[in-house]
């Protein structure tokens, strides 16, 4: 595909007076993974929802090249469409695994509800494809009709991944995708999702305050401070040499701690 997956153009969500982003213009391409950084506050999470559609935007477009070729705004989707979307082409994953899964359903049928959405209709094929998911995403297969609230932290997270691939989306949006994780459980999850993504060509949006996440996943990053977008380049570059005194000071303060 010689065109971005998704592309923002001066983007704007306001809260009244305040601004949550302002002047965001930037495009994904296909199997491509950014990360957006920046302090607390500093809008991430604003902008992540307008762009995957959970969040209504003030001004600006987000065009997203669908399957079929089309390359249309969001807002000019129906909203059949928008929920189409979201529960085929794109996935989306939660710091909190309990806001993306269904807690008290099993796993199996987290992962199995997805392919539902979808079509699939034949029990058992459903069983075995969630099963298979189960083993990429290194949950046992003996535990597949037990409910997510018997799992642990990073148990949930990586189900909460495979609920989110298992219709092989084009494009996924993660807020801190290991926040809330354990130091030692965050490494394994990482390395999980580091790898799916690469294997499935995955175009990823996730926001992280971690710079050693956007390091390990990403090949691109924008830089966010108060709403606005300082700086955007190569991950690599930008932790390695950043130009703005902003991005300077986040790269600085790591090192430090
Ligand atoms: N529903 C809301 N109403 C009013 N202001 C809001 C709302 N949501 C966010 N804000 C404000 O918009 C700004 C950006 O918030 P946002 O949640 O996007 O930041 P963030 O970068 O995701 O921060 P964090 O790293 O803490 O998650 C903040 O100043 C926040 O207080
Ligand atoms: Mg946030």
């Amino acid at each position: 595909m010689t065109s971005p997956i998704l592309s923002v153009s001066n983007l704007e969500r306001r809260y009244g007076d305040f601004i949550g982003c302002t002047d965001i213009s930037f495009d994904v391409w296909p199997g491509e993974v950014v990360a957006i950084v920046g302090e607390s506050g500093s809008g991430k999470t604003t902008l992540l929802n307008c762009i995957s559609g959970r969040l209504d935007r003030s001004s600006g477009s987000i065009r997203y090249n669908m399957r079929d070729g089309r390359f249309p705004d969001l807002a000019d989707l129906s909203e059949a469409e928008r929920r189409f979307l979201m529960r085929t082409d794109w996935g989306f994953v939660h710091q909190n695994p309990a806001d993306g899964l269904r807690m008290r359903v099993s796993a199996g049928a987290n992962v199995g509800e997805r392919l539902m959405a979808i079509g699939d209709r034949h029990y058992g094929e459903i069983r075995n494809t969630a099963t298979e998911w189960l083993g990429r995403v290194e949950i046992a297969g003996d535990r597949i009709d037990d409910k997510p609230v018997a799992f642990s932290g990073g148990m949930r997270q990586r189900l909460q991944i495979a609920r989110n691939l298992v219709t092989r989306p084009r494009l996924i949006f993660m807020d801190e995708p290991t926040g809330g994780l354990d130091v030692s459980v965050q490494a394994r999850v990482l390395d999980l999702l580091r790898g799916l993504v690469s294997d499935l060509g995955l175009a990823v949006v996730i926001v992280t305050h971690d710079l050693a996440v956007a390091r390990l996943l990403s090949q691109r990053m924008i830089v966010m401070k108060t709403g606005r977008i300082v700086e955007t380049g190569l991950t690599d570059r930008v932790l390695d040499d950043p130009h703005h005194p902003y991005t300077q000071l986040l790269v600085a303060s790591i090192l430090e701690s």
